[in-house]
Order: structure tokens, then C-alpha cells, then sequence
């Protein structure tokens, strides 16, 4: 069960300290994002690493809910390279990128930092935003944000376990 404790006791953190994220942290973060599962392995996924405070402070402002940005000491952009996607059901990069974003918050939750996903593909609005900001050419696709950096405080995970959305064999 050990193992799992970075899975079970996940929940997204909106607040942090103003400890950097070191180099090699945020490496590990990248590679789990890159060890994700893809339809046929098609890795699609690139990342940008955000740490440019003016930049950053941009993109807070892009949405309501991603205030948490500008305080953050590291965002990673979740990018899909769709127009060089190598799987014959190109939509499968709406998966594999979900699993990119998930792995890197386990990662940060197994290390001991705080994130949050933010959501930004399929919104047009939001994507173009971040485009400007970060430059982003038209091939490659913005898929999400995660906020990140060590929390400051102690979060409460779920507790609950939802018998009733489970079926056995036939719904
Ligand atoms: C696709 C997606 C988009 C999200 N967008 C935002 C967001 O813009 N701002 C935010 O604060 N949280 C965002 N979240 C985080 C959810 O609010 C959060 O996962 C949910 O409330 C459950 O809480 P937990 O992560 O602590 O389990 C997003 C999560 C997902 C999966």
C-alpha cells in the first residue's frame, strides 16, 4: 500500500511556499510525464516549463480559476504535437496527454510538492492566450497546465469509497 500512498492521497493544491522547485525535481516531474501510457506509443506530448514570473503571471490571468499560477514557482504546459501524431486515431491525444498531466501530479504528490491540473484544451479561448504568451506555434497543441510547488499547508484526501458506481459484470 505504500506505493500507492501518492495515488490515494492525491487532491489538488492551490497554495504554496516560496521554496524553488529544484533542477532535478522538475526533471523527474518531465519524465513521468513522458513514461505515460500512449495509443500506440505514440508519445505525442511535449512540455514547457514555466517559470518566467511575468509570464507566469500572464497566464493567471487567462482564466478565473488559475490565479494559483502567479505564486507558483513552476508551472509544466502539457503540449500534443498533433500534426506530427504518429497513431492512426489522432483523438487518442486527448488520452495519452490526460495521462501525461495525471502521471506528473502523482510525481509531484510522491516528492512531496502540491499541484493542480488547469484546464485548457479543448477551450479556444484559453488556448490562444497561452499561445501569445509562450509562443507556441500552430501544430502544436496547448493540452493543459499543472501549477506546482511545495504546498503550504496539509491537504485531506478523499476517504470516500463510491460502491455504488461500481457494477460487477453487467451494469
Ligand atoms: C480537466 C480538468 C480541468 C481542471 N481545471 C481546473 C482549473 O482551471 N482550476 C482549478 O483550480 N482546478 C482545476 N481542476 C482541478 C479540479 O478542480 C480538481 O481535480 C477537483 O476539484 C477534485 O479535487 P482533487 O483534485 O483535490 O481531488 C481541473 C481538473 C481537471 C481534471
Amino acid at each position: 500500500m505504500e506505493g500507492l500512498k501518492p495515488i490515494l492521497e492525491r487532491r489538488s493544491c492551490r497554495t504554496y511556499t516560496d521554496q524553488p522547485v529544484p533542477e532535478h525535481i522538475i526533471e523527474t516531474l518531465l519524465k513521468a510525464g513522458m513514461f505515460a501510457p500512449s495509443a500506440n506509443n505514440a508519445q505525442p506530448w511535449e512540455f514547457l516549463v514555466m517559470q518566467d514570473a511575468e509570464k507566469k503571471e500572464a497566464a493567471s490571468n487567462i482564466a478565473p480559476y488559475w490565479s494559483m499560477l502567479k505564486n507558483a514557482p513552476l508551472g509544466i504546459l502539457v503540449l500534443a504535437d498533433v500534426a506530427g501524431y504518429r497513431g492512426p486515431i489522432k483523438d487518442y491525444f486527448i488520452q495519452d496527454c490526460s495521462a501525461s498531466t495525471e502521471n506528473i501530479l502523482i510525481a509531484a504528490e510522491a516528492m512531496g510538492l502540491g499541484g493542480v491540473w488547469l484546464g485548457l484544451y479543448p477551450r479556444e479561448d484559453r488556448i490562444k492566450k497561452i499561445r501569445a504568451i509562450y509562443n507556441i506555434p500552430g501544430h502544436i497543441m496547448p493540452f493543459s497546465v499543472v501549477s506546482l510547488g511545495y504546498p503550504d499547508k496539509p491537504h485531506h484526501p478523499h476517504t470516500t469509497y463510491h460502491a455504488e458506481k461500481v457494477h460487477r459484470d453487467v451494469y
